[in-house]
């Protein structure tokens, strides 16, 4: 972190106090910081804190009222390698959401050069609520990492979720952004399967899964941050991507998937498959729309291609294959045969039945098994830092 510059953005919540343990681990790390506060932040912790704290002038308001000068929040945007809003409140999360501009604070998040991480902290109800839902899903598409807000005791004297993320797990999320210019994978090919499959029965009616491609998504931004190329095969998913060393491309069924495996597979290093492919289709489609007849419907369905197995098949020894296996029960057990089975090096294992892992969500808790019988466990974790810990693990196994 020495020399990183940190913009920290704090908006009006009691989680603000927080905040002064953070600049506190950040400049132990030997990082600089800055910080911005909305004019209600200053009733949560006092300007002279963050500016003690920081070594800087603390913005707030876009005039400096004594001497005339203005907090130029374009020259923010410039000089930080990322902005950190902690905690982030509702209001300033749905005017981010919409573009809204009424703040310093707001108008450096729409000038900001680099990611934008966020922490919200908010009453359980206000973060449960289907607009805070809706807004921190959309911050998520417009590419601002959300940390997940923590569960337990909250200032109101309520329990539950919305507690803003300790400053240990900000602290890690910033460390994760800012550490990722070491280029470990420079070069490297790589194809990664994301999301669910729709195989489809007539033009209404496909059958899927709840997968929603952000474990997918995550491993590819990770590659693509330490230098590798990446083919990232997805699903259908709400999720975007953009970058000039990668080619995203969408499709709807495991043959479709597999077809484009197929053309790739041969030029790349790797192969991560983290896509929740259907294992069976419909064996006909209807060219029109099933009429509802009698009390019953049958549908034959037949197996469809394993993507994952076909690679295996075709694996060279200076090819990489790491698999995923999501289980319900007896995790190890099954994983150990797919790993075998497919040929893989590693297989990544998550449960269903662990909270906060598996589809749609976040987090995710896995476990690595290799093909030299390793086997590591993993915390519960931001999607984005189980990506890290899986190309770590990968860079050690390669070696
Ligand atoms: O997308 P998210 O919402 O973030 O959720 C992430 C996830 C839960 C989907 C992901 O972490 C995960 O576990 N992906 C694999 C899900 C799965 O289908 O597991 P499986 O045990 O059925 O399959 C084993 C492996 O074979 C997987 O790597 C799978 O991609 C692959 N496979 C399976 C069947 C098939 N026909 N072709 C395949 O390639």
């Amino acid at each position: 972190m020495r020399g990183k510059r940190i913009l920290l953005g704090i908006t009006g919540g009691i989680a603000a106090y927080k905040i002064a343990f953070l600049i506190r681990l950040l400049k132990k790390q030997g990082a600089e910081v800055k910080c911005i506060l909305t004019p209600s932040a200053v009733d949560f912790i006092s300007p002279l804190i963050a500016s003690t704290l920081s070594g800087n002038p603390v913005g707030i308001e876009f005039w400096n009222k004594d001497d005339g000068s203005w907090n130029n929040h374009v020259e923010y945007g410039l000089w930080a390698d990322v902005f950190v809003i902690a905690p982030l409140t509702a209001n300033t999360m749905s005017k981010m959401v919409n573009g809204s501009c009424d703040n310093l604070l707001l108008a450096t998040y729409l000038s900001m050069k680099t990611k934008t991480i966020v922490a919200p902290a908010m009453d359980l109800d206000m973060y449960a609520h289907p607009s805070t839902k809706r807004n921190l899903a959309q911050l998520e598409l417009d590419g601002v990492e959300v940390i997940p807000a923590d569960s337990g005791e909250l200032a109101s004297g309520l329990e539950g979720e919305g507690r803003m993320a300790e400053p240990e797990t900000i602290l890690e999320a910033i460390e994760l952004f800012t550490g990722k210019s070491n280029n470990d994978f420079l070069g490297t090919k790589v194809v990664i399967t994301a999301g669910p499959t729709y195989e489809q029965l007539d033009p209404v009616r496909f059958i899927g899964n709840h997968s929603s491609g952000k474990m997918g998504f995550k491993i590819a931004q990770e590659f693509l941050d330490r230098g590798a190329k990446v083919t990232l095969v997805t699903g259908p998913t709400k999720l975007t991507l953009e970058n000039d060393q990668l080619d995203l491309i969408k499709i709807r069924s495991a043959e479709q998937m597999l077809s484009v495996v197929q053309n790739v597979w041969s030029e790349c290093d790797l192969g991560v498959f983290a896509a929740a492919v259907a294992d069976y289709r419909p064996k006909n489609q209807a060219t029109e729309k099933i009429k509802k007849k009698s009390d019953d419907l049958t549908i034959e369905l037949v197996k469809n291609p394993d993507i994952l197995n076909w690679a295996g098949e075709q694996k060279r020894d200076n090819q990489y294959l790491v698999g995923f296996a999501l289980e319900t029960e007896n995790l190890k057990e099954n994983a150990t045969k797919k790993l075998i089975k497919k040929n893989l090096n590693m297989i990544v294992m998550n449960s269903l039945k662990d909270s906060g892992a598996g589809f749609g969500v976040d987090t995710n808790k896995i476990s690595i098994l290799d093909n030299r019988n390793n086997l590591q466990s993993f915390e519960l974790k931001p999607k984005e830092a189980v990506a890290k810990d899986i190309l770590d693990y990968l860079k050690t196994y390669i070696g």
